[in-house]
């Protein structure tokens, strides 16, 4: 052992580095194994004995062979001497090991639906102008947040109760939802997950069966369709008229039918009262189940914002799913669900097993920020700026390439889509855009089955107007370079 370890283990050095001596024995050993310098079915020194070759405590050595113990570089049998084991032989890199083929990827056919989707998007890059989804994060009461955090973690020592969504947060953004969205329900119809996202992606799982159809609005949210897809449903698309989702030109019946009221998303179109009544009529005789997702409700800038679903009727089974992503920040990782009643218990475990739970201490700040009036105001300050953001938007659009695309802003949310002509490749135009440092979402990817329109999904409540502007100009430049 210490011809093995002399030279590889730098005592010294490990403590430098400032890594923990047992991090760092580990490493040496481990690599010792799979470098093959030493060979499986070797017998170690004692841990007495490696620890007076090595001039360390026998606590660490005893650390050390646990670690590697559990991942099983080691056999430990009580009272006998550590021997390196034979199931790693694999890795050796040695002439035999690179012949055997890797294991065969056997996935289920959950993990093949989801590959098959395109959504998430995958843009690791730090977001930049027009990239949907994003509100101002600069904006956000950075302080006030961290002194509700710091109050909430210290309150973690007098919990009592074991809850997974918190009772303070249930009622403090139940009373918000009523007075804003005209929910209606009891605080236990209010679960919190990690993100809207994890909401849709229970209630698909707790309501489909592989085969079940799925209606959603055409174009529509790519997050949905994929948790819909996942769990097994045929999804179909559901055509778009002024006043929302067109019922009548579905044509199987669904068993759940997944819709954004508050702003269509993309096209941040608002469902009209009467076609609200319908879609729950509808869906009260037909027995399909509703998801409402009201992700950026909370900004609305141009006549009354229209009351949720969820609360008009209570004949049909609704699922109310809102976020605090667009509301605060995006890495909040903080979302909702108000479930029907006769699925709270249901939820409740699923919840658990899924493991969709939210930090409990970060709910629990969440609720003083909320009791406290901070999110109101913090709302009402950002209604006002991306009101103007997107007015500025429209303008410097309508400036740089109005003969190019047309708007029609939306009432209210953090987007707008700017349609192009039906000629128009929207994907290469977004690449160009990319190349040219601006982040937009073509929209015919957005269409479940054929594209009907072709246009420019662009977001407009993250960027100030310098950087509005820059962007438009820019994207008025590749726009007169298109389709020549
Ligand atoms: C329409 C819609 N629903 C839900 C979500 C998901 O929100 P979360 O970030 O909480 O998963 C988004 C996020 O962009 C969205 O655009």
């Amino acid at each position: 052992m210490r011809e093995v370890l002399s030279g590889l283990v730098d005592i010294e050095r490990a403590a430098e580095a400032g890594d923990t001596l047992t991090r760092r024995l580990s490493h040496e050993l481990r690599e010792a194994i799979l470098k093959g310098a030493l060979l499986p079915g070797r017998r170690l020194p004692s841990s007495r004995e490696l620890a007076r070759q090595l001039k360390v405590s026998r606590n660490t050595i005893s650390s050390v062979i646990d670690q590697l113990a559990m991942e099983g570089f080691l056999d430990v049998a009580q009272g006998r001497r550590p021997v390196v084991t034979a199931q790693r032989a694999p890795l050796l890199r040695g002439k035999s090991a690179a012949a055997k083929p890797a294991p065969a990827l056997r996935m289920s056919q959950w993990a093949k639906r989801l590959q098959k989707s395109d959504w998430p998007i995958r843009d690791r890059e730090p977001p930049r102008p027009f990239r949907p989804g994003f509100g101002d994060f600069r904006e956000f009461p950075h302080e006030l947040w961290a002194r509700c955090l710091r109050r909430a973690a210290r309150g973690v020592a007098r919990r009592e109760e074991l809850s997974i969504n918190s009772p303070a947060l249930q009622s403090a953004l139940l009373r918000h939802l009523v007075e804003h969205r005209g929910v209606r329900a009891a605080p236990r119809q209010l679960v919190i997950l990690p993100s809207a996202q994890a909401a849709i992606e229970l209630i698909a799982r707790l309501v489909l069966d592989a085969g079940d159809v799925a209606w959603m609005e055409s174009p529509g949210y790519g997050g949905a369709r994929t948790a819909l897809e996942a769990a097994g449903a045929r999804v179909q698309g559901i055509s778009l008229d002024r006043s929302g989702i067109s019922i009548e030109t579905g044509s199987s019946r669904p068993r759940l039918i997944f819709v954004t009221p508050s702003h269509q998303y993309p096209t941040g179109r608002l469902m009209s009262i009467n076609r609200r009544r319908q879609l729950l009529a509808f869906a009260a005789t037909s027995g399909a189940t509703i998801i409402e997702d009201d992700y950026d409700s909370e900004f609305h800038y141009d006549g009354r914002p229209v009351a949720a679903l969820q609360g008009l009727e209570q004949t049909a089974s609704v699922f109310y799913v809102g976020t605090f992503s667009k509301s605060t920040f995006h890495d909040i990782r903080l979302g909702y669900a108000l479930v029907p009643e006769a699925y709270v218990e249901i939820f409740e475990q699923a919840q658990r097993h899924s493991g969709q739970i939210g930090a409990v201490p970060v709910q629990d700040a969440l609720a003083e920020f909320i009791a406290d009036g901070h999110l109101a105001a913090h709302i009402r300050r950002m209604s006002r700026l991306y009101h103007a953001r997107r007015d500025h938007l429209v303008r410097a659009l309508n400036a740089t390439a109005g003969d190019r695309l047309s708007i029609v802003p939306p009432s209210g949310g953090m987007q707008l889509v700017a349609t192009l002509g039906k000629q128009i490749d929207d994907r290469a135009v977004a690449v160009r855009l990319a190349e040219q440092g601006l982040s937009v979402r073509p929209l015919s990817p957005h269409f479940v089955g054929r594209a009907t329109d072709r246009g420019l999904f662009l977001g407009f409540a993250a960027w100030n107007e310098p950087e509005i502007e820059q962007g438009a100009e820019i994207l008025g430049r590749v726009l007169r370079g298109a389709g020549r």
